[in-house]
């Protein structure tokens, strides 16, 4: 169902950030959006005007709808290789991650998968959760590699979160978690040798836009952190990091002097280190279903938010700590998780995500000039976080084209003129 013109028209709600031009929401901005009723109009991919257009090729009928950006995952595993259903049911049992991944499962058990897995099966799989992520309202994610623990396997997995890129409806970004575990035979300082050594070969792909290191006790540490941090900024690359997950380390100042576009669980984050990481420019992406799943502590989302700090959601979408990938369900979870509001958690999952991805010039709000890709939810928005895991999502955009409409119902709203 293609179409140069889309219009929207007498949606109950649309979602708008308090000012254009912003590149975050944080504070006060996030409660200031406005969900008045309306129309709006995309033109040849573009959001022309947030008013209706009766002229449009394509009438879409918003009546009891609220019109949204779409949503934005800016941390996902993607692509990577089959399940670790086992692994759930020890940690049901009660053993720790720690101890699942030192006894040879955890990342590792997903490196070995990968390497016994083709190219084709894992653009299939990966292809199927991408379709999944945006009949649930995803049009823009995050690839993260770090299923290689190789140099041939890393650069491999950034070849196909590459070609999963051109192959899938949304648009894509791709970051380099060169250290997620360490590759048997190395000491971490050994494998951060090997990871400055394939920068080039990385940097030659030419889809990459950040690096990413897990610094736990199992994986890398605060010194790594640091050199990872060297390496991002020498090579013009943004930097992430998994921290504060499982213990406490404070590697949040050290990330954020290291210049992070984001530091990524926080689930043990320290007390100390809130202020000074809210008064950064560090986005705080937290991870509401890994949180649940893992039964691990729970990041102070509600004291980040008051404090002003950039609050980001996301689904962390791994076949390990979070096999989930929808954003409707991490909205429920983080708003009852971290007391957020229905704006607060919308504000986090669109233009603070698109943010830590680099793209919000792009995509992340509904302002004129940006990439037409929105959502047409059946209901109001203070509905998702509610009727918990219940898919809202009638109509999905991208880049101005109806990719996605949910049944009979939701296309009997479209009217092509
Ligand atoms: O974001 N914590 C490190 N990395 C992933 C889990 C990876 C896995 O278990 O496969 C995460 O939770
Ligand atoms: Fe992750």
């Amino acid at each position: 169902m293609s179409a140069s013109s889309v219009s929207f028209a007498e949606a109950d709600q649309i979602l708008l950030p308090p000012r254009d031009g912003l590149p975050w929401l944080r504070g006060a901005d996030l409660e200031a959006q406005t969900l008045e009723p309306g129309g709006l109009v995309v033109r040849d991919g573009t959001i022309s005007a947030v008013v209706e257009d009766l002229d449009a090729e394509l009438l879409i009928d918003a009546r009891g709808c609220a019109l949204v950006p779409g949503f934005v995952d800016c941390h996902t595993h993607l692509p990577f290789a089959g399940w670790r259903a086992g692994e759930y049911a020890q940690k049901l049992a009660g053993v720790p991650y720690e101890q699942i991944a030192r006894g040879g499962g955890g990342i590792a058990a997903s490196a070995r998968s990968a390497a016994e897995s083709s190219d084709e099966q894992i653009l299939e799989h990966a292809g199927e959760l991408a379709a999944e992520m945006l009949r649930s309202g995803t049009t823009t994610f995050e690839c993260k590699s770090g299923y290689g623990l190789s140099r041939a396997g890393e650069l491999r997995a950034l070849e196909l979160a590459r070609q999963l890129g051109a192959r899938v409806t949304q648009s894509t970004a791709s970051t380099a978690l060169l250290a997620h575990a360490v590759p048997s035979g190395y000491s971490a300082d050994q494998w951060m040798d090997e990871v400055a050594e394939m920068l080039p070969a990385v940097l030659e792909l030419g889809s990459v836009s950040a690096l990413d290191i897990f610094v736990e006790s199992i994986a890398f540490s605060n010194a790594h952190l640091e050199r990872m941090g060297e390496l991002a900024t020498g090579h013009g690359l943004a930097l992430r990091a998994h921290v504060e997950q499982f213990a406490s380390h404070h590697s949040v100042p050290v990330a954020v002097a290291a210049g992070a576009r984001s530091v990524d669980h926080l689930s043990m984050l320290a007390r100390e280190d809130l202020g000074p990481l809210a008064q950064s420019d560090c986005a705080a992406v937290l991870l509401p279903a890994a949180e649940f799943l893992g039964a691990e502590h729970r990041a102070p989302g509600r004291a980040l938010i008051d404090a002003g700090a950039l609050v980001v959601l996301a689904t962390d979408a791994n076949p390990g700590t979070a096999p989930v990938v929808s954003m409707p369900l991490v909205i429920g979870l983080g708003a009852r998780l971290y007391e957020m509001s229905a704006r607060e958690t919308l504000g986090a999952c669109t233009l603070n995500a698109a943010w830590t991805l680099g793209l919000h010039e792009r995509c992340g709000s509904i302002e004129v000039g940006k990439r037409g890709d929105l959502l047409l939810l059946d209901g109001p928005v203070d509905r998702i976080a509610y009727r918990l895991a219940r898919n809202p999502v009638a109509i999905a955009l991208v880049g101005g084209q109806p990719v996605y409409v949910r049944d009979s119902r939701a296309a009997a709203r479209i009217t092509r003129r």
